[in-house]
């Protein structure tokens, strides 16, 4: 395998060693869904966990890995990927000295498919997620959100994506933290979701990541 791409992340990369652990537990056959990639950051830790751990690979039990996201660089995401906030200017891809510079507007899905190359199991879903949909027998073994942040849309897609969800299955909640300390506009919703549910149970806080992981319990 080429080595690791230097992918802008907005808490992906960092939550790579969380989601090793996770993945290592999954039970085989199972799918992994992550909605929100950004430049697929997160991505690649969740596909390289899930070949480390032999979910995929031997032609038999396979899991996949399902992306969701629209794929278009808009201005917020340009000014972070060009070191205004926290990332380097220019981004070194794979080692090779070629420089990542996003345009607003720009497909970032062609990049985001460089960058996963090696990993022909992640099925990727452009579009608005509010039409995305999940359709697989065996069901979410870890689930990632990390768009749709904000109800009414968290609830429905969560309202969406939990029929498909085994019991045990884990979900990453970004932004929990972030969102709980931000009052009105529905920003304290997946709290709230959860908490109403009572079908989750916090497995771990991730403050500095404000990423909360909690298990469904069916
Ligand atoms: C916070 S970023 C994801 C960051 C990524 N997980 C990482 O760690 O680098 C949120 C992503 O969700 C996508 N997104 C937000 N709202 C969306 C919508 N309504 N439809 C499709 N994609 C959306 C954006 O395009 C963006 O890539």
């Amino acid at each position: 395998m080429t080595s690791k791409p230097m992918i802008p992340s907005m808490g992906g990369r960092e939550l790579g060693p969380v989601f090793i652990r996770y993945i290592d537990e999954m039970p085989f056959g199972l799918d992994v869904v992550e909605v929100g990639a950004w430049l697929g950051a997160g991505t690649y830790e969740l596909a390289s966990a899930m070949l480390a751990h032999g979910h995929v690979g031997d032609g038999k039990n396979e899991s996949s890995l399902h992306v969701y996201d629209r794929f278009i660089a808009d201005k917020g995401q340009v000014v972070k990927a060009a070191g205004k906030h926290r990332y380097p200017a220019g981004i070194t891809v794979d080692g090779r000295g070629d420089v990542l510079k996003l345009k607003v507007g720009m497909d970032t899905l062609p990049t985001v498919r460089g960058f996963l190359h090696p990993f022909k199991f992640v099925k990727f879903y452009k579009g608005e997620l509010g039409g995305m949909s999940y359709k697989k027998g065996k069901g979410i073994g870890v689930l990632v959100v990390d768009a749709l942040k904000r109800d009414p849309h968290f609830t429905k897609l969560m309202k969406k994506l939990e029929p498909h969800l085994v019991p045990g299955a884990v979900i990453f909640l970004m932004d929990f933290y972030y969102y709980k300390k931000v009052k009105g506009s529905g920003t304290e919703c997946q709290g709230a979701y959860v908490k109403k549910s009572g079908k989750y149970t916090l497995l771990e806080s991730l403050p500095n990541l404000a990423c909360a992981v909690f298990r469904y319990e069916g």
